[in-house]
């Protein structure tokens, strides 16, 4: 028998009341609510200024969890479900009737996760209903991986940030739909596309806007810095083009040995789930340093160096 944190608890007390916790996971922190709680979901909307029109992901405890929540698992769907439940997965699936529109945005499919924190798993076997949580953000704003940066933007609006520790994964889970029960990624995130493709087969990715009316999220600025980001093949000549200005860098791997720059190196060993776990903090801490502009450095385009490039591809549009 597991014993319950006295946090957990408060957690189960909140949620029961139809009011909204920040729960940890391991991609990112998430705002979570009672899926059937009316009160709960329109106030996730308001507190992240979301607009309607984009659905939210529900998590579940288990796999088995499914059965109440999907009408239809396509057989791949199950082989990606063994492969990476718990785990940074999202599967969008036919919904069953019961899930309320507002979670789906008025769709026939739901997004569905098992998120991999035993904080949170344990808070899921507890509760008799699911949580819908998308990322502790303001809409469009960098996502939280830390429970600071969660109460750097909610303090006031929600009673408690439920402390995990920081975020292992760093970015976002991977979302993957079906089209005739074949997968199609609708967002790159913290699973690397060649190890999906190893349960799979190849898979096509269907993550820009104009072309994905599927996957509302994927607006081109998301995840943005409220400092102007650039993204760059080669940070050093990026920075002689804004001599004189503030400048924060965010390489790879090798130091720019500058003095003059504000640096983060986002793995010096050259890991890139390392550089994905580090790269929200990293720009939450140099869009806190009052800098001009932040220039970050392009990843190879394989692996995680794929989702890591997204999100920061997203982070360069300014408003
Ligand atoms: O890692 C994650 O997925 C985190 C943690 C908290 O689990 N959650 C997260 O949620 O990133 P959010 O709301 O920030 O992103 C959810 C994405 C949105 O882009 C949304 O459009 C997409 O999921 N989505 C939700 N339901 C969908 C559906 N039925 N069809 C297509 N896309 C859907
Ligand atoms: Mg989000």
């Amino acid at each position: 028998m597991s014993i319950i944190s006295k946090d957990i608890q408060k957690a189960i007390q909140l949620l029961t009341n139809e009011e909204l916790v920040a729960i940890p996971t391991e991609t990112v922190y998430g705002l979570a609510g009672n899926i059937f709680s009316e009160k709960a979901i329109k106030s996730i909307f308001s507190t992240k200024k979301r607009p309607f029109f984009n659905p939210l992901i529900v998590h579940i405890p288990s796999v088995d969890s499914l059965d109440g929540i999907v009408t239809h698992v396509p057989e791949k769907a199950k082989l990606l479900a063994a492969a990476f439940w718990p785990g940074s997965m999202t599967l969008v699936l036919k919904k069953n009737k019961n899930i309320p529109d507002i979670i789906t945005a008025g769709k026939d499919t739901v997004a569905v996760r098992v998120p991999n924190h035993p904080v949170t798993l344990e808070l899921l076997r507890q509760l008799p209903f699911p949580l819908a949580a998308p990322s502790a953000n303001p809409f469009g704003s960098i996502s939280p991986t830390k429970p600071t940066h969660v109460e750097r933007y909610f303090k006031n609006d929600i009673q408690q940030v439920l402390d995990g520790g920081a975020c292992t994964n760093g970015i976002e889970s991977t979302i993957i739909g079906f089209i005739d029960d074949e997968p199609i990624i609708y967002r790159l995130g913290a699973l690397a596309l060649e190890d999906i493709e190893a349960v799979v087969g190849t898979i096509n990715i269907k993550n820009k806007e104009e072309i994905s009316p599927d996957a509302p999220g994927m607006l081109a600025r998301h995840y943005a810095p409220a400092t102007r980001t650039f993204l760059v093949d080669d940070i050093a000549s990026e920075v002689k083009k804004h001599e004189g200005k503030k400048i924060g860098v965010l390489p790879f791997k090798n130091s720019l040995n500058d003095v003059s720059l504000t640096e983060i190196i986002l793995s010096e060993k050259g890991s890139m789930h390392e550089a994905a776990s580090k790269l929200y903090d990293s720009l939450h801490e140099l869009d806190s340093k009052k800098l001009d502009v932040i220039i970050a450095e392009r990843f190879p385009e394989f692996g995680l160096g794929k989702s890591i490039n997204d999100r920061l591809q997203r982070a360069t549009f300014s408003l």
